[in-house]
């Protein structure tokens, strides 16, 4: 029987949600199929969105140990000829099919001791590819921060396997790709534990191969989840968590202790130009973390930087605890502005509420913009922040769904500038028809409600991130 219908609003109902969030593994992998749409699709609306998040949480029902453990599952909503069309696949590496056909977990944080051992120090670990996808140049990738890209089907989300992306990226590859329009180039980050810890920065243009920018030596061994880019820079903001050796080394504990909150070593704010990777410049301020960057622009010799910011390590212990949307409910968007020829850094919230999974139109990234795109904290709500004013919009979730990260899709000649003129899609969680969804927002006005709503035919998995590719 369908539970019953709850409020948003309430504790038990996020209770009810976020209990399974990370638990519960998809029931039924399929290619598109026909969705139910309520409203009406907006006419130009043609592509598609590929979403991804971990999504298998247990082999044979032995259940993982974190939620990072989990392997990936593209959710994607193809919009075509006015209709709407629905996939869910896991990304089916071989170490998975492995644990799938023996019935056994062989990898992660509950696979027996001496495997974990062996995945640490030997190689040979499974790749879960589980946190968002990259598309590029026609072709669509799933991505870790912890391992290299798996590469995925467009058509029909199959796995096809790890990619270096031709020979270029040799290590680990990051989740998060910024493109910056102006340069016609994506760039991502890799971060290489061993002996010395490596961070390597690469260039994807919209033509052309890849190219492997720089690589810099780091004096410890962070957690170094997203980066952000400008037209002349990118910056990294390493908060202050450290790998914990002894647990690494001998593999004991989960993710959630695996690195160790070191406040008094500060945050370093890395500053990279792209003209000159090389002249990096890396200076410390007060100690914070954060996941997600919302955008950066140059103000002449100083750098604006939007985030997502937490005062501590929290939100990594606590995202699989009982209530997995408890993490962002503390986080609050700031706006750094820092100098770094002169090591100047100075933060401030911009919007006094909790909130998390920052987006803005994919044109203005790395230059001057006027509008984020958020999820409220207890994920009851889809925000646009005016960064400037501190004006926010509010689209409250009905009861009883959940939202995720927003994203903007411009409608093809909007008049450039114009960040509201399109739609923003949301992939939801519905607790009554325990059914997943896309909300169709209109970006010029979040409060009228969807346009449209796209209806998966069951549960759907959560998903961190994700990209709409234009038809
Ligand atoms: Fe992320």
């Amino acid at each position: 029987m369908a539970p019953a219908v709850l409020d948003p609003q309430s504790n038990d109902a996020l209770t009810d949600y976020t209990r399974d969030l990370f638990r519960r593994s998809l029931p039924r992998e399929h290619g598109f199929e026909p969705l139910e749409v309520e409203g009406r699709l907006p006419d130009w609306l043609a592509g598609t969105l590929y979403r991804n998040g971990p999504g298998v949480f247990d082999i044979a029902g032995r259940p993982y140990a974190h939620p990072f453990d989990g392997d990936g599952v593209i959710t994607a909503l193809r919009i075509a000829g006015g209709r709407a069309f629905g996939a869910a696949r896991i990304v089916r590496t071989p170490e998975l099919e492995a644990e799938l056909r023996a019935g056994r977990i062989r990898h992660g944080d509950a696979a027996p001791w001496l495997r974990r051992l062996r995945d640490a120090h030997g190689g040979g670990g499974k790749v879960t590819a589980n946190t968002s996808v990259l598309p590029w140049q026609g072709r669509l990738f799933a991505l870790n921060e912890g391992g290299p890209a798996i590469e995925m089907a467009t058509d029909d989300l199959a796995t096809m396997g790890q990619s270096d992306l031709d020979g270029v990226v040799g290590g680990n590859f990051s989740a998060h790709p910024h493109r910056v329009a102006a340069l016609r180039t994506t760039f991502n980050i890799g971060l290489d534990y061993g002996a010395k810890t490596r961070l390597t920065v690469y260039a994807l243009p919209d033509d052309g191969p890849a190219r492997r920018l720089h690589t810099i030596e780091l004096p410890y061994a962070p957690l170094i989840h997203d980066f952000i880019a400008t037209q002349h820079h990118l910056v990294i903001f390493i908060s202050p968590l450290r790998l914990n050796l002894v647990r690494h080394m001998l593999q004991v504990g989960g993710f959630d202790r695996l690195f160790d909150w070191c406040p008094r070593e500060g945050t370093d704010v890395l500053v990279m130009p792209l003209a000159d990777p090389a002249a990096a410049r890396r200076f410390t301020v007060e100690p914070f973390f954060q996941w997600h960057f919302a955008n950066a622009q140059e103000r002449g010799s100083e750098i604006v930087v939007d985030y997502v910011r937490f005062q501590d390590d929290a939100p990594i212990r606590e995202l699989c605890g009982a209530d997995s949307s408890r993490p962002f409910q503390d986080a609050r968007c700031h706006r750094a502005i820092l100098d770094p020829r002169r090591g100047t850094f100075r933060s401030a919230a911009i919007h006094d509420g909790g909130c998390e999974f920052p987006r803005v139109h994919p044109q203005v990234e790395g230059q001057r913009y006027a509008r984020i795109w958020l999820t409220r904290g207890d994920m009851g709500a889809i925000l646009a922040l005016d960064p400037e004013s501190g004006r926010i919009d509010t689209y409250p979730m009905a009861p009883g769904q959940w939202a995720s990260e927003p994203v903007f899709v411009p409608r093809p000649g909007a008049a450039a500038g114009d960040e509201a003129d399109g739609v923003v899609l949301v992939l939801a969680h519905d607790v009554g028809r325990d059914a997943g969804l896309v909300l169709v927002l209109d970006g010029r006005n979040l409060a009228a409600g969807p346009l449209a709503r796209a209806w998966f035919p069951g549960y759907v998995t959560p998903a961190f991130h994700g990209h709409w590719v234009q038809a």
